[in-house]
């Protein structure tokens, strides 16, 4: 949550600027800012809302070539013009753009500057105003940054400038994540490298406990205590054209519609040359030596974790627990002796997931990363990463990342019992090939989907999902992401579940989404609808070839039923994403909420 960037070169740094944070506007958008130098003349400008209402209180004719900004997810003081970033100190000799939290900020205001009048209610303001207090003691900007640093408590990725010293930009990071990019007589600095692919595809890691002096033609990074750290760059292997719209109308249109490439990508990645199913035998052992695993992730990607949960227990024979990141690490469960844990983590960067990875390791337990963003916080911390190859997700809303780990987590369960010697009723590969195709034909019937949405979702306040077995977890994700973009209230229920209380929540012309893609439980999940249905709902059955019954809404095509959830879920995507639609939502960026979620 939260993105900056930075600039430091010749160009006009105002649009450098601006571009690189309407690329990071999924990492929050209730507020944006930036400030710009020409000398000492240090100009601020933010405003409420989104970049585009940024622009238009920048002063176009500002000539600047170095500057930082700052797009904001609210944690600490209301989304307003005060609170934006950039922050400077009581002088306005420092400016300041964070992302993260500082925990021990009105500790350190007691302690420190208890006489200085903050502007605004952020905990971030504390750390420019510190930089000024150590400063004003005698202390080079480097030395009072360095010093400030020190004490900080929490989660940062801080740009500062300062008035007196125009030739540089200085940098840290902890546990947010932030990168150095590398240009021909320019450098810059963000929260991610899509924001400044438009200058620059060079880059460099940071790591938490440095501090990177970055000016126009040189980088250098030093540990808190002044060692300078030599460094090699890498080369980020994002297309810019992956993070472009195209023709769609919304990136989350796109990224379900990519969904049958992002198969084959995996189907491809994940194979040898003899047409094998590939995992590094590392990774394999590590499964098969535990004796438990724990899948830990939250939203999607726990809801991803709960079928694959299915996998590693029927095909790999590892019993398996998923757990919400954010109450495993406040109250883990008794461990097993030999445990796994696996993170699954589209950004690789979700805070609650890192804390819970922090305490396991310093319990000395082995973790593996399933994500989609190599080198990212949670991929670098743990021993092991298998990557998800769905491309940058931009949307807020997740959509092929989670199929992208189904299908992940189905090629790791399969490898597991193959090395197990454990024989599953699935061949993996062909079976993943029917998906793709069966992907295809429910994207191509979108328009359907549209109707759908319009059918049962278009005026109503609330809506159920209901299914059984895998078809349940599948409604989970599907409630989560009609509520998340449509502000539906939205569940997801066990279908047997209903009535132990929820079924007293249906009413004349409910919509009920019933999923109906398990044989062994179709008749059961039917018996569901018919009490809904005896009590006013208004049923939508989405079912998969085979199963079908008269009346039913949808009906998918056969694939083997484990991976049932691949398919079904791209319906309940694209009936959210058409019901956001109908409603006049922004679909790609819904309220309250933002992509990386790097606070706890
Ligand atoms: C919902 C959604 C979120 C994320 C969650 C975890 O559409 O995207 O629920 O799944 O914030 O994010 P990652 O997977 O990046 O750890």
């Amino acid at each position: 949550m939260c993105g900056i960037v930075g600039y430091i070169g010749t160009e006009d740094a105002k649009e450098i600027l601006l571009k690189g944070l309407e690329k990071l506007e999924y990492r929050g958008y209730d507020s944006a800012g930036i400030a710009v130098r020409n000398g000492e003349d240090v100009r601020v400008y933010k405003e409420k809302g989104r970049i585009a209402e940024l622009r238009k209180v920048v002063d176009s004719s500002f000539e600047t070539s170095t500057g930082i900004g700052h797009t904001r997810w609210a944690t600490h003081g209301v989304p307003n013009h005060t609170n934006s970033h950039p922050h400077q100190s009581e002088s306005e000799r420092f400016t300041l753009v964070h992302n993260g939290v500082i925990e021990n900020y009105e500790q350190l205001k007691k302690e420190y500057l208890s006489d200085v009048t903050f502007k605004s209610d952020t905990d971030t303001e504390i750390i420019v105003q510190l930089v000024e207090y150590f400063s004003k003691q005698g202390q080079t900007t480097e030395e009072a940054f360095t010093a400030v640093l020190k004490l900080l408590h929490g989660s940062y990725a801080l740009g500062l400038l300062d008035k007196e010293n125009p030739d540089v930009i200085y940098v840290a990071k902890n546990k947010s994540p932030l990168l150095v990019g590398l240009g021909e007589g320019f450098n810059v600095i963000a929260s991610d490298a899509m924001a400044m692919l438009q200058v620059t595809d060079t880059y460099v890691e940071l790591v938490d406990g440095e501090i990177v002096l970055v000016s126009k033609d040189s980088v250098t990074i030093k540990d808190l205590d002044g060692n300078v750290i030599e460094r090699a760059p890498y080369k980020a292997e994002i297309d810019a054209s992956d993070i472009e719209k195209g023709t769609y109308a919304h990136y989350m249109l796109k990224e379900i519609h990519e969904q049958p490439g992002v198969m084959r990508k995996i189907i491809q990645e994940y194979q040898d040359d003899n047409g094998e199913l590939k995992v590094d035998a590392d990774i394999i052992q590590a499964v098969r030596k535990a004796d438990r695993v724990y899948i830990i992730a939250c939203g999607t990607s726990y809801n991803a974790g709960l079928v694959g949960k299915e996998y590693l227990e029927k095909w790999a024979g590892v019993p398996t627990e998923v757990h919400v990141a954010s109450e495993f690490v406040y109250n883990m469960p008794l461990l097993s002796e030999q445990p796994l844990f696996i993170f699954i983590s589209q950004s690789g960067e979700t805070a609650d997931s890192r804390a819970v990875l922090v305490a396991i390791k310093e319990l000395g337990h082995t973790a593996l990363t399933i994500t989609n963003v190599p080198g990212s916080t949670l991929s670098r911390e743990a021993s092991y990463t298998l990557i998800l190859h769905a491309g940058p997700e931009i949307a807020v809303a997740s959509t092929k990342a989670y199929t992208a780990q189904i299908a992940v987590l189905a090629i790791l369960s399969q490898v597991v019992a193959k090395d197990a010697g454990i024989a599953t009723d699935i061949d993996l590969l062909p079976e993943l090939a029917k998906v793709t195709a069966a992907i295809t034909t429910v994207v191509d019937d979108a328009p359907r989907m549209e109707e759908i949405a319009r059918d049962f979702l278009a005026t109503t306040r609330n809506a159920f999902f209901i299914g059984r077995t895998m078809d349940y977890y599948v409604g989970v994700e599907g409630s989560l992401k009609l509520k998340e973009i449509s502000y539906i209230q939205a569940e997801g229920f066990a279908g047997g579940e209903l009535k132990h209380g929820t079924i007293a929540l249906i009413e004349e012309g409910t919509p009920v989404i019933a999923l109906a893609t398990q044989e062994a439980v179709n008749l059961s999940i039917r018996g569901n609808v018919k009490e809904v249905v005896a009590r006013g709902a208004n049923p939508c059955i989405i079912t998969m070839s085979g199963l079908e019954q008269d009346g039913d809404t949808y009906v998918l095509p056969a694939v083997h039923e484990m991976l049932a959830p691949l398919v079904s879920v791209v319906t309940t995507q694209l009936i959210a994403y058409y019901a956001a639609l109908h409603r006049d939502c922004d679909v790609d960026k819904p309220r309250n909420l933002a992509k990386s979620v790097t606070v706890e």
